[in-house]
């Protein structure tokens, strides 16, 4: 990715990671960007970093603006090590006495990471800093997603630097919403509900804080995938309705499988909740991968989770997904759970445990059947479906 103006003066000097697949157990099919911006003015000043092997790059990118050696202020927004990890690199190049504004956690933080004693300037939230024609405004975000996160505006262009938030993993030739359409939204969705969404409530309190604040936004710039500059109220929209959790009349049953019973049961599970107007997809854990399938969580108003009884416990597969959907926090969702088993039968019991503590509502103990489906135990997935169905909203 060559530096490109993004606005008068204003540079995006990120890097593209075409060929990651997976970021900390996100699966990126489509790899992802490390975005960087460059703000030419009195005091020219750099807003966050790459992931440390891409430094170099960035490096070469805001060469072809301005010598790094001229930059006079680096922000760092977030210490996360995919926006920080250059910055030894790049402090180097700049010079290691150059300012570093960061938040408060942020000083904390990256004095954890580095071991570099830089000239820190922590910054108050709301606090501003004057770069000659531009100003800008640091607005702390914490835990969005982490305790230091903040984001910084540029008043006069009306521009948002907002780290994590908004972004997408995605690579392509695209740097614009405008350029990619709604293409962009599975990607931005995904994101949100791998990274974002146990923090829903605090994106709620963002926005109004934002709304009543009247910040106008031309541009929302993140650190991943492409900037909004056509439509930035889309994206912002997007992240109300999917922080508001409203469930919708769709179901996802997701299972794992040894003989093929439990996956009888899962297909009959989707067969009448299909019958029952229910948009229902079937997930089999080795086929689709778990940041995928909490994609589809996301607005589901019901997940039913299936798996057989191996060794007394769950599937493995099984159990990773539960971890993991437990730690996302999501909410208002009916859950149910079934399963095949030889001898002793564990693994319903286990999920409702589960699903429980994720304060999902179970409306019935589950179907747990011996070793293989028979025409009685279809029935009763079918049953337990149009229970489920009945308490998920009309269309
Ligand atoms: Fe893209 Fe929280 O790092």
């Amino acid at each position: 990715m060559r530096a490109t103006e993004i606005a008068k003066d204003i540079f995006s000097v990120g890097v593209i990671d075409w060929n990651i697949r997976d970021f900390h157990g996100y699966s990126t099919k489509e790899g992802t960007t490390y975005n960087a911006y460059l703000i030419i003015d009195e005091k020219i000043t750099l807003i966050d970093t790459v992931k440390k092997e891409f430094a170099d790059e960035l490096i070469g990118n805001i060469s072809q603006v301005v010598d790094p050696k001229n930059i006079d202020y680096v922000i760092s927004n977030h210490t996360e090590m995919d926006h920080s990890g250059g910055l030894a690199r790049l402090m180097h190049k700049v010079g290691e006495d150059k300012p570093l504004y960061c938040s408060k956690m942020g000083h904390k933080n990256l004095s954890q990471h580095f071991s570099q004693k830089w000239n820190y300037q922590p910054v108050e939230n709301g606090g501003e800093l004057s770069l000659g024609k531009k100003t800008l405004t640091f607005l702390e975000t914490r835990m969005l997603h982490w305790p230091d996160s903040m984001f910084t505006y540029v008043k006069e262009d009306k521009i948002l630097f907002s780290s994590d938030a908004f972004g997408q993993h995605y690579a392509g030739p695209e740097r614009f919403d405008d350029q990619i359409g709604d293409a962009i939204m599975p990607h931005a969705k995904k994101y949100f509900a791998n990274i974002l969404l146990p923090f829903s409530p605090l994106i709620l309190k963002l926005v109004n804080q934002v709304t009543e604040m009247g910040l106008a936004l031309d541009m929302v710039c993140p650190d991943h995938g492409i900037i909004w500059r056509d439509n930035p109220g889309k994206i912002i929209n997007a992240y109300v309705e999917w922080s508001n959790q409203a469930p919708k009349r769709k179901a996802v049953v997701v299972y794992d499988t040894m003989w093929h019973s439990t996956e009888k049961m899962a297909d009959a599970f989707v067969d009448v909740l299909t019958q029952e107007g229910v948009d229902t997809k079937p997930m089999h854990l080795r086929n689709c991968h778990r940041s995928d399938i909490i994609t589809d969580v996301l607005d589901a108003g019901a997940i039913i989770v299936g798996s057989p009884t191996l060794n007394n416990g769950l599937f493995p597969t099984v159990s990773d997904f539960l971890t993991y959907m437990k730690g996302l926090k999501p909410k208002n969702k009916v859950g149910a759970a079934f399963g095949s088993y030889g001898w002793s039968g564990e693994a319903v019991k286990l999920i409702n445990k589960e699903l429980e503590a994720m304060k999902f509502e179970l409306i019935d103990p589950g179907v747990k059947i011996q070793y293989v489906p028979n025409e009685q135990s279809i029935e009763a997935c079918h049953e337990l479906g149009k229970k489920i169905a009945q308490r998920l909203p009309a269309e």
